[in-house]
C-alpha cells in the first residue's frame, strides 16, 4: 500500500457514504476545475488500544510525520496533524482523540463496552482506518444518550474508523479561488454550509479559511429501527503565506472546533 492507495480506498467508502460530497466534487470537475485535497480527518477515542498514535502508524509507515498539536478544551479533544515528508501534493491527515477521562461514567461505560466487544489484532491492523464501524449494531437509545454529552462521542459510536470528511484546496482551484466565491458557488448548487461561528472560519490573518457543508443525512439500521442521522461533510480551505512567504500549513484550533459541529444531529 502506498498513500495514494490509502487516499483512493478513503475517498470511494467516504462518497459511497456521503454521495452529496460526490456531487460536489463533480460539480468541479464539470466547472473545469482540478481538484485536490488539503486534509482528510479521522476521529477516535483516547482508549491506548485505537488513540491517534494507533491510527497514525499506517500513514507514518507511507512516508508521514508529525506536524502540529491541537487542544480543543469545550469539546474535550486531543489532536495531531500529519504531512508526508517527501511530496508535497500529499493531503495532510489531521486525527483527534475524545478524551474519555473528563466524561461521566455513563459515557465511558458505554465506550468502553462497545470497544471491548472487538478482538485487539483488529485494532491492530493496518485496515483499522478502513473499517468503518467495528462495534455491534447501534442502539438509537445509547445514540441519543451519547449525544448528551459529547456529539463527538455519539458520531464515533456509530460511524467509527472512516475519513470523517475530505477537503477542497481552494488555492488549487481556478475560477473559485476564495472561499467566498466557493461558498457561493456550492450553496447555489443548493447544498447547506455549516453556519456554527459563520459560514467562514478564520481570517486572512490567521492564515487559514474554511467552510464545510453540512453532514449528509444517512440511514442507519439501529436496533430499534432505522433512524435518519448526519453521517459526513466536505470541507474546503483557503491556505494563505505568512510572513516569510510561506504558506501556512497547519490548522486553527479555534476555526476547527467550530468544524466539528458539522456533523452535530439536525432533524431534516
Ligand atoms: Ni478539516
Amino acid at each position: 500500500m502506498n498513500y495514494q492507495e490509502i487516499f483512493k480506498r478513503l475517498w470511494e467508502d467516504y462518497i459511497h457514504q456521503n454521495p452529496a460530497a460526490g456531487k460536489i466534487h463533480k460539480l468541479f470537475t464539470d466547472a473545469g476545475e482540478k481538484v485536490e485535497n488539503d486534509h482528510i480527518a479521522f476521529r477516535t477515542f483516547n482508549d491506548p488500544r485505537m488513540n491517534i498514535d494507533v491510527l497514525a502508524k499506517v500513514f507514518i509507515k507511507n512516508g508521514y510525520v508529525e506536524k502540529g498539536q491541537y487542544v480543543f478544551k469545550e469539546k474535550h479533544l486531543f489532536a495531531r496533524h500529519y504531512e508526508h515528508s517527501g511530496d508535497k501534493k500529499a493531503p495532510r491527515v489531521f486525527i483527534s482523540e475524545l478524551i474519555l477521562q473528563d466524561f461521566s461514567d455513563s459515557l465511558q461505560n458505554i465506550v468502553n463496552h462497545s470497544i471491548n466487544q472487538v478482538p485487539d489484532e483488529t485494532y491492530r491492523s493496518d485496515d483499522l482506518i478502513f473499517s468503518g464501524s467495528l462495534f455491534p449494531q447501534p442502539s438509537f437509545e445509547v445514540y441519543s444518550k451519547l449525544r448528551e454529552e459529547s456529539e463527538y462521542a455519539a458520531w464515533l459510536y456509530v460511524f467509527g474508523f472512516r475519513a470523517n470528511h475530505f477537503t477542497v484546496s481552494v488555492n488549487a482551484l481556478k475560477k473559485y479561488n476564495t472561499i467566498e466565491k466557493l461558498n457561493e458557488f456550492i450553496k447555489a448548487a443548493g447544498f447547506k454550509l455549516n453556519t456554527s461561528g459563520g459560514e467562514i472560519k478564520g481570517t486572512k490573518a490567521d492564515l487559514l479559511r474554511q467552510s464545510s457543508t453540512l453532514a449528509d443525512q444517512v440511514k442507519v439500521s439501529f436496533t430499534e429501527g432505522v433512524f435518519e442521522i448526519p453521517a459526513c461533510y466536505y470541507e474546503f480551505a483557503e491556505r494563505f503565506k505568512d510572513a516569510n512567504g510561506h504558506y501556512y500549513s497547519g490548522f486553527i484550533a479555534s476555526s476547527a472546533d467550530k468544524i466539528f459541529e458539522s456533523t452535530n444531529f439536525y432533524k431534516k
